[in-house]
């Protein structure tokens, strides 16, 4: 039998005894008379069994065990006690005791039940695991939110104070997911992610004032991207149990990080086939567009011939969503090249209401309602209408789109400190869940039937062209807010 046992008993001359017969059975013992005393050591350093006297000053073994799971929440106790107390240690099991010993001892009693509080501990711990793993596959592919997972667990299970993820990024190792805290600053724990990613094995390193910092490498097809570290766990000596439980877990966050390389993989190629397929449409597009631009101007001019300012109002609709539908397929032809931005001074309350003419069809199929907060100090702008125009009308129809059943699209502008200006688009439909939120900058990322899921790919980098910021406020059921921040120029 292996493992580390602390035994207390006001009787010194049963202490003697069992422990001595604890030795014998290869257990790594701690005796002592005091309670009191038993319960700083606990606070101390880990155990995986104790034994405690029932009768005992002035704690008793029930209140004993007690405070000890305080301080070890799954720490299987076993209360030894007199024939004629049975009905107190069946009280001891109502209060968390794994078990009762009665005295005298039988050895074959004894050393039953410390095997079975033995495996019942590693039993805890792995149930725990598998809740953990079985959680995490559950949860999304998102490999931010399952490296979390992993970290949270790992945390729980290993009973530490922090569990760090480090991968490899860009020749350094950063932090990517982290749960719980310690004084213990993250260089500390780098260290011992670089000793497992550089041994490609589990590690213990014995860090400032004692700490102690596990850390298993994280192993995708076969090469160290990174370790999952434990630091400062309850225990003063770390076994193998302990960093074979974090191995598995560093292999499951491994896991999750190959999937994620893997469908990356998957869209690239898709990514690569719909490039080739959109780029045939577009251009098959270019003709009949252009002919329908030719008419939709001879139309103009005849209308404004006989007067008819309303027929030329519409007809200047049609040509300006033609000039967006021919913008949007040499995009679609010129996906991959970065535009090269034309900035000049735009209204930006003209370039938004615009984008609402654009967005007229949809709006009026779905009954949403509009609701127009346009500042007027908000003067010109120096921009890429044409580039800012694509961003703010699909900001306008991801808002429509998530408000099936009706609902207010508010837009607004403003202007902020310094010259900068705001575009906000605000729906009240479905909302995000936190994987949509995750992913909806990813390229072909779509949750709709006929998405492409370029748009907020797109949005997001005609902001950052312009030196903008770009921030999603979602909830599930309340909507969602997208504020468009635009710098001084
Ligand atoms: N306002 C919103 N409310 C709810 N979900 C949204 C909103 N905006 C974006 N999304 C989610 O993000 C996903 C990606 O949006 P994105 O604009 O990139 O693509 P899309 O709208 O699906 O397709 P398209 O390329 O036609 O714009 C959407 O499919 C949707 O799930
Ligand atoms: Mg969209």
């Amino acid at each position: 039998m292996t493992g580390s046992v602390l035994v207390v008993d006001d009787d010194p001359h049963i202490l003697e005894v069992l422990e001595m017969r604890l030795a014998a059975m290869g257990l790594d013992v701690t005796a002592t008379r005091d309670p009191v005393d038993a319960l700083c050591i606990l606070g101390e350093r880990g155990f995986d069994v104790a034994l405690f006297d029932l009768r005992m000053e002035p704690l008793d073994g029930i209140a004993l065990t007690r405070a000890a799971h305080e301080k070890q929440s799954r720490l299987p106790v076993l209360i030894m006690t007199a024939h004629g107390t049975i009905d107190n240690a069946v009280q001891a099991i109502k209060e968390g005791a794994f078990d009762f010993i009665t005295k005298p001892f039988v050895s074959e009693e004894l050393s039953g039940k410390l095997a079975r509080a033995l495996s019942e501990r590693r039993w805890a711990r792995d149930r725990d695991l598998l809740r953990g793993v079985g959680e995490t596959l559950a949860s999304s592919g998102v490999v931010e939110h399952v490296l979390q997972v992993v970290a949270e667990r790992t945390m729980e299970a290993t009973e530490t104070e922090r569990a760090v993820v480090f991968l490899r990024g860009g020749g350094a190792l950063r932090p990517r997911a982290s749960a719980g805290a310690s004084p213990a600053p993250l260089a500390e724990l780098a260290g011992a992610a670089h000793a497992a990613i550089a041994g490609c094995a589990p590690v213990v390193v014995r860090g400032a004032a004692g700490r102690l910092t596990l850390a298993a490498p994280l192993l995708v097809d076969g090469a160290a991207e990174g370790a999952l570290v434990a630091e400062n766990p309850s225990y003063v000596v770390a076994t193998a149990d302990d960093l074979a439980l974090l191995a598995v877990f560093a292999a499951h966050a491994a896991v999750a990080l190959k999937n994620a390389r893997e469908q990356s993989r998957l869209r690239g190629g898709a990514l690569a086939a719909l490039g080739r397929v959109a780029t045939q449409v577009a251009h098959e597009l270019n003709n009949p567009l252009g002919g329908l631009k030719l008419y939709a101007g001879l139309l103009q001019d005849r209308l404004r011939k006989v007067g008819d300012d309303q027929g030329v109002e519409m007809a200047l609709k049609v040509d300006r969503a033609l000039a967006h539908l021919g913008d949007l397929a040499s995009d679609i032809t010129a996906y991959g090249r970065p535009p090269e931005l034309r900035q000049e001074p735009v209204g930006v309350n003209t370039l938004v209401e615009e984008c609402l003419d654009l967005a007229e069809d949809r709006i009026a199929t779905r009954g949403v309602r509009v609701v127009r907060e346009l500042h007027d100090t908000v003067r010109e702008v120096r921009l890429d209408a044409r580039e800012i125009r694509k961003a703010v009308l699909n900001l306008m129809l991801n808002g429509v789109d998530a408000m099936e059943s009706g609902g207010t699209l508010t837009v607004r502008t403003r202007p902020l400190d310094g010259g900068r200006i705001e575009i906000a688009v605000e729906d009240t439909g479905c909302g995000m869940d936190e994987e949509t939120r995750t992913r909806m900058f990813e390229l072909f990322f779509t949750t709709k039937p006929n998405g492409t899921g370029l748009g907020m790919a797109i949005t997001r980098s005609v902001v950052d062209l312009h030196g903008g910021r770009l921030d999603v406020e979602s909830a599930p059921g309340r909507g969602t807010r997208v504020r468009i921040e635009l710098p001084a120029t």
